[in-house]
């Protein structure tokens, strides 16, 4: 790719992900290009993924920092339909589980080190703050990401699944997880299907969410807020998705305890998967 096309593509990039231009001083590379054209992907061919994709998906994902190089998480990768569709039911009926050839379900794994210290006869008691667990949670979400990129860089789409967290216990059980282990999030994974493509999704404004030296909420946020209400129900109208405002979308989203969708007693569900959460 020459310069100029090599800008103009990274300008068309740039502008599907906010539709509005920002000035960047960026060269496009395969890395950027992969990153910017990401879009959640919920429509698969009926097709099985390449023998090896998913030691290629874990070796990405495992080369992503580690705190502490812990590396306190795992990943099931489950395959069998009938197991596929129980964990979409637990999910609130989320078809695309069952039609990904994929679903990778990752895992915070403290049971790993707590096996470990019993082993050795030794306490492992920081595993019991609430800390571990965030630490955990960091670890595994950035691990997934990674192997997102890696996977679309391979041409095949995937979409994350926090709706296994409306039914942690029975997820739990589901996959035969020790006490200490819980399932954060699933990853369906697949061959999209061109009929029915995936769009890229706009995001707020830089303007909204980057701030230089410290956080100022004001005047200039509101208005970028406002601007991307527009933008989004362009979106939406060009989708053929019904219209609504971004800030009233979130708004139902964090209403309240019922907006969770069952997730408002994952405290009490955390504390019977063996987390303390001191
Ligand atoms: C942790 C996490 C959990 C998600 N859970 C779901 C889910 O359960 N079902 C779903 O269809 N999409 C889910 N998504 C996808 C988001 O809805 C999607 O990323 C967002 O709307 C932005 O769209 P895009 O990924 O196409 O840019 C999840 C995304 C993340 C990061």
């Amino acid at each position: 790719m020459n310069d100029i096309l090599k800008s103009a593509k990274w300008d068309e990039l740039v502008h599907a992900r906010y539709r509005v231009s920002v000035s960047t001083a960026t060269q496009l590379n395969e890395t950027l290009e992969v990153l910017l054209s990401h879009r959640s992907v919920r429509a698969y061919l009926p097709e099985a993924l390449p023998d090896g994709t998913v030691e290629t998906l874990v070796a990405a994902a495992q080369s992503a920092s580690s705190s502490s190089n812990l590396q306190v998480w795992s990943v099931v990768a489950v395959e069998d339909t009938a197991r596929k569709a129980r964990l979409a039911e637990f999910a609130g009926g989320q078809k695309h589980i069952l039609e990904a050839p994929l679903f990778l379900l990752w895992l915070v794994d403290l049971h790993r080190l707590t096996a470990l210290g019993a082993a050795r006869g030794e306490p492992a008691e920081a595993l019991d703050y609430l800390e571990s667990f965030l630490l955990g949670a960091v670890d595994t979400a950035i691990a997934a990401q990674n192997a997102v990129v890696a996977l679309e860089s391979l041409g095949l789409g995937a979409v994350y699944i926090g709706g296994i967290r409306n039914k942690p216990a029975e997820v739990a059980a589901e996959l035969g997880l020790p006490p200490h282990a819980f399932a954060l999030f699933g990853l369906a994974v697949g061959r999209p299907d061109p009929a029915r493509p995936a769009s890229v999704k706009p995001r707020l404004p830089q303007d909204v969410v980057l701030f230089k030296e410290q956080y100022n909420w004001g005047e200039a946020q509101q208005a970028g807020i406002a601007a991307y209400n527009e933008r989004l129900r362009t979106f939406q109208r060009e989708q053929g998705l019904r219209q609504q405002d971004w800030t009233a979308q979130a708004g139902t989203r964090v209403r309240n305890a019922g907006a969770l969708s069952g997730r408002d007693i994952l405290h009490q569900v955390l504390h019977s998967l063996g987390f303390t959460l001191r």
